[in-house]
């Protein structure tokens, strides 16, 4: 086989595979001088409100302001804790600090989600909220957090800044809480020319606060009413959004069809743990926002690929939020732990081919000997 250069995430890639309907997307928006908080934003919050079946949807800065802004807005602050999974972005910790409450960090489960008999013990009479995050384009069992949650009163807030599109149960990611946030990040699965994020919520007193607090707490008609930020989704930005998102559902089964041709090719290989396949429990609708494994010799492998030209990533750069005692953190989770000593993300994108597709299964299982 021939060997190939296949980059983890290809960014220019899947800008030149559409340059001239995006380009025509931006040079309206700019020929309209139509830059914050214009039509196509409000588009954008009403298309994303309808895909998720709910009720508001507001366009913010970015995802890690979108948890923030949630937080605040659901009253969640200074002497609350929030209990989260240390498999995530330090994001979601850092905006949990930043609302003013405490992160306290679980393990994850063998599904590489927030496990729920875990986070249950970390409740303690501070405990204001469960932060599920919605890891890898795969909504947790929410039957199992739910029932937590109802247990010890407590609220739900997601962080789906990985999930849009995923659902459990048939209800979308971001859906389940007070409120959930989403991340356009660029290598997300609905990506945007920069930062960009949302928030979600199917209750109208909180939405009223997250209309406030993203825009200089303004109200409709412009009246200063409350003390907020400044974190608007760019009018050119939710443009770019409102264009992806017609291709979205068929990006989606995309990287379905990647993930179960993963699933068939490495399936056998008994040195990987891989993710739960497209099909493998039907309660779970996953969008694979990405590829995450587990691999014997995992460092090894990743040479070994990178040599085949196969780019991989270990997420969070191979640390766990648990990990980073700078910020404080003392808690013991050997689980996750060993976790990051095993994982490793194969490229998933709409950009690969079946042939990619096809070559990294086969450099894969050649490492192993297969
Ligand atoms: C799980 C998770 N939470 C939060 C964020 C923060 O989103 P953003 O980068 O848009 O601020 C990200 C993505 O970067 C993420 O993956």
């Amino acid at each position: 086989m021939t060997a190939r250069a296949i980059p983890f995430f290809p960014y220019s890639q899947l800008f030149t595979s559409q340059e001239d309907e995006l380009l025509a997307v931006m040079a309206d928006v700019c020929r309209r001088g139509a830059y914050i908080q214009q039509q196509d934003c409000r588009d954008f919050e009403q298309g994303l409100a309808r895909f998720m079946n709910v009720k508001h949807a507001f366009g913010v800065a970015n995802g890690t302001d979108a948890i923030i802004i949630g937080l605040k807005a659901a009253g969640i602050g200074p002497g609350d804790e929030v209990i989260l999974p240390s498999h995530t972005y330090i994001a979601t910790a850092a905006a949990v600090h930043m609302a003013g409450a405490t992160p306290v960090l679980a393990e994850c489960g063998p599904d590489h989600m927030l496990d729920a008999a875990d986070l249950e013990r970390r409740i303690t009479p501070s405990t204001r909220a469960i932060m599920p995050v919605q890891v890898n384009g795969r909504t947790c069992d929410m039957d199992a957090i739910g029932a937590v949650a109802a247990r010890h009163n407590l609220l739900i807030c997601e962080d789906a800044a990985q999930g849009l599109g995923s659902r459990f149960k048939e209800r979308a990611a971001g859906t389940f809480g007070v409120f959930g946030t989403i991340s356009f990040y660029p290598a997300k699965l609905l990506g945007c020319f920069g930062d960009g994020g949302a928030v979600v919520t199917n209750d109208d007193a909180v939405a009223e606060k997250i209309s406030l607090l993203r825009d200089h707490g303004r109200n409709a008609d412009g009246r200063v009413v409350a003390w907020g930020y400044n974190s608007r989704l760019d009018n050119l930005q939710a443009a770019v959004l409102n264009f992806k998102m017609r291709s979205f559902p068929k990006d989606v089964e995309r990287r379905r069809t990647i993930a179960s041709m993963y699933q068939d090719g490495l399936g056998d290989v008994t040195e990987l743990a891989l993710p739960p396949g497209p099909d493998a429990d039907p309660r779970h609708f996953d969008v694979y926002q990405n590829y995450e494994l587990e691999a014997d010799r995992r460092d090894q492998l990743r040479a070994h690929l990178e040599a085949a030209g196969v780019r991989t990533i270990i997420q969070w750069a191979g640390t766990p939020v648990h990990q980073f005692k700078d910020l404080g953190f003392t808690v013991d989770l050997p689980k996750t732990d060993a976790f990051f000593e095993r994982c490793v993300m194969l490229p998933m994108n709409v950009a690969l081919t079946n042939d990619d597709v096809s070559y990294i299964v086969a450099a894969v299982r050649g490492f192993y000997g297969r």
